[in-house]
């Protein structure tokens, strides 16, 4: 493991680095290099050799850092309200998190890369080493889970606080909680509980952003979709990224377990990319055909079907062809 860690800290600038150099550091000869390196190193890193200049990793990689994450909450009072865990490779952060379900609240799990990423209803959620944000944070509401009608849109508010404070404007939410950038996905949220309806219960905030999409990675993603990376057109900040998703989840809890989701309506609202456009919505293995009204006080989607609007707690929404 130190033996990878060494070699990714070497390729992680994205120049070129030569075999003699990669040799010495993996204790192979020059010939063996690149067998060695593609045995170690995650095959989703687009590793490149060229003749007489050597190896590089296209694009580089800013590796996870605590100190960085830390610095970018930019609040010492926040940033002691969590204990954040790194790892290079993990099946899923929320199942990783989901284990630790009696661990304080404020456990951040983080990873390079999950081999078993989990998205909503069941999908798998692909993400490649060293390029994306998958992050799962524990937290505990004492209210049962009555009260967390409306948690995950709140966490998308969340996420879309983050990504303006980080230079990304223009980003919207669809229902429950896809973060979209021009009609593209960036990024999506998969909350899980624990714990019954009356007492206490322990939540699992997971959140997915994509920041580079590599070439491998494209493959295995079947809708429209867009990265950091391609947004502002700069090397990805990984870890800044995260201190500021941390620092609006640290702000964002508190102010939804006191106001709960009443108090963030109007900004759903102008976040809200579905608002009063036709929509397609599959729910119980039915389709409703309607026009979106915005969400009611518990977080359901409205519905506006022929004059009567109807409420939704799930499903999964699509724009209709040739809406404006
Ligand atoms: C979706 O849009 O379907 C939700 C995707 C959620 C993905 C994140 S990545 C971090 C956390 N760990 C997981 O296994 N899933 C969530």
């Amino acid at each position: 493991m130190a033996q990878i860690r060494r070699i990714l800290n070497l390729l992680a600038d994205g120049q070129f680095h030569s075999g003699e150099q990669l040799g010495a550091a993996l204790g192979v000869s020059r010939s063996a290099v690149w067998q060695t390196l593609k045995r170690l190193l995650d095959p989703t890193l687009e590793l490149h050799a060229v003749r007489g200049r050597g190896y590089r990793i296209a694009g580089g990689l800013e590796l996870l850092d605590a100190n960085s994450i830390v610095t970018a909450i930019n609040d010492p009072a926040l940033a002691k309200q969590i204990a954040l865990e790194i790892h290079d490779t993990i099946d899923s952060t929320n199942s990783y998190v989901l284990s630790k379900i009696n661990n304080p609240p404020g456990l951040v799990c983080v990873a390079e890369q999950q081999t078993a990423g989990r998205g909503r209803r069941g999908r798998t959620w692909f993400s490649s080493f060293g390029k994306n944000i998958a992050l799962s944070m524990l937290w505990h509401f004492p209210g049962g889970s009555t009260t967390l009608a409306g948690l995950s849109l709140v966490i998308g508010i969340a996420v879309v606080n983050a990504l303006n404070n980080y230079g990304i404007h223009d980003v919207a939410l669809k229902w429950p909680n896809d973060v979209i950038y021009h009609q593209h996905k960036l990024g999506g949220i998969l909350i899980e509980i624990a714990g019954d309806a009356g007492g206490p219960c322990q939540v699992v905030i997971g959140i997915g952003l994509n920041v580079a999409i590599t070439s491998v990675a494209e493959n295995a993603i079947n809708q429209a979709w867009t990265d950091v990376h391609t947004i502002t057109g700069k090397n990805p900040q990984r870890n800044r990224l995260i201190g500021l998703l941390l620092r609006e989840l640290l702000l964002i809890l508190p102010q939804f377990q006191t106001h709960g989701l009443a108090a963030f309506a109007n900004r759903w609202q102008q976040l809200d990319v579905l608002y009063d456009r036709p929509i397609v919505l599959e729910t119980g293995g039915k389709q409703i055909h309607g026009i979106a009204a915005g969400i009611d006080s518990v977080g359901n989607l409205l519905v506006n079907n022929n004059g009567e609007l109807q409420r939704f707690h799930s499903g999964e929404v699509s724009v209709r062809l040739g809406s404006k």
